[in-house]
């Protein structure tokens, strides 16, 4: 290998972009949450672990949702215990309703995320609930969560269009993410589920928000890269203002109950534009390709990541 990263070919800053990004990873939940076979327990363990040694500060490690929903975190409280407590590194978990909440504070989780939808079909379909009847399932969720102490993440999916409903106005979305943080939650974090959106769609969200009161410091984007425009709507939400961006290692992910999502950005390929942009991440490019490398070998495929292909060994993950 010749470079360690993009770096190695030098770092051209570009006007308007933060100093520093906080990566917040996905990877083994809304990843993992998505693979067809279970991953075993003690893989999952020493994945978060490895996530962490990169220099993943955010790892969003797992949910306590119905566990017939979505059978392939139904380990959370097991894959939590083997979980070493790491200076720095926060492990939030997705949390749906009261049940969840229960079993999130049974394991000592310090943050939660809710995921609510901006449309009545995803609503219906992910959470079995209206796209009103989710705010008051959250609410009392938000709420104990923190009298408890712990932190409270929201994720607002289909912030972009919705495979049911199509088009999803930018008001609708503004509404509905408004809402979930008023329930008290710290950050908003925009998805765009099945990867439609594009990099004009993405600034007008962004001013949506600014003109409700919503700055980007209060808010996180969430790419899917089902049509290969994560990065440069990443990019467009940079020179907004945001800082905190969710990507997964390896370009796992998509959710079960979206059929036409598809993996999310991959952490690997927002490295490399970050290095070679003078964005501080404090990941270490290497020690994560070789965490994908590693996981794509147990999963028998290969990473969606380009970066990971590009740095990784050719046969890393069998052939496609
Ligand atoms: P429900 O069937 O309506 O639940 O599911 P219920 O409240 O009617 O309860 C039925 C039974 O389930 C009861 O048991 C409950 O105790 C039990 P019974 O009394 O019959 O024995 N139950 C639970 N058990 C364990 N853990 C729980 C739980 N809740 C109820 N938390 C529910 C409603 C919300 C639970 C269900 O719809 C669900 O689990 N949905 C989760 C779907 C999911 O995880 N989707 C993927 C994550 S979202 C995503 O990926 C998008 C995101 O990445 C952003 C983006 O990309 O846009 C975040
Ligand atoms: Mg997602």
């Amino acid at each position: 290998m010749t470079t360690a990263g993009s770096a190695g070919y030098g770092t051209y800053r570009l006007d308007g972009l933060p100093a520093r990004v906080t990566i917040h990873e996905v990877g083994p939940r809304d990843g993992l949450q998505n693979e067809a076979a279970i991953v075993p327990v003690e893989v999952k363990a020493e994945f978060v672990t490895r996530l962490a040694r990169a220099g993943l500060t955010r790892i969003e490690t797992t949910s306590f949702v119905h566990p017939k929903w979505v059978p392939q975190l139904a380990d959370a409280a097991e894959l939590l215990d083997r979980l070493e407590p790491a200076p720095g590194v926060r492990y939030p978990v997705l949390v749906p309703n009261e049940r969840g909440l229960d079993r999130a504070l049974e394991r000592g989780v310090a943050e939660i995320a809710i995921f609510g939808s901006a449309t009545e079909t995803f609503a219906r379909r992910n959470l079995n609930q209206g796209l009103e009847s989710q705010f008051a399932m959250f609410a009392p969720v938000v709420e104990r969560a923190l009298r408890h102490g712990l932190k409270v993440r929201a994720y607002l999916s289909m912030c972009f269009g919705d495979p049911w409903e199509g088009a999803v106005p930018v008001e609708q979305v503004v509404r509905a993410g408004a809402r979930l943080l008023d329930l008290g939650c710290f950050e908003l974090s925009l998805g765009d589920t099945i990867g439609v959106g594009t990099p004009g769609h993405v600034a007008a969200l962004l001013d949506g928000f600014a003109a409700a009161g919503v700055g980007p410091d209060r808010l996180a984007v969430h790419f899917h890269d089902t049509y290969g425009q994560a990065l440069a709507n990443t990019l467009t939400a940079l020179t907004k203002g945001v800082t905190v961006v969710d990507a997964s290692a390896g370009g796992l992910g998509g959710c079960p109950y979206a059929e036409s999502a598809t993996g999310n950005l991959a952490t690997e390929d927002l490295v490399w534009m970050l290095d070679g942009l003078g964005v501080e991440t404090g990941v270490d490019l290497m020690s994560l390709v070789e965490t994908s490398v590693w996981l794509a070998d147990r999963l028998g495929r290969p990473s969606a990541s380009r970066v990971v292909r590009a740095l990784g060994p050719a046969d890393a993950g069998g052939s496609d």
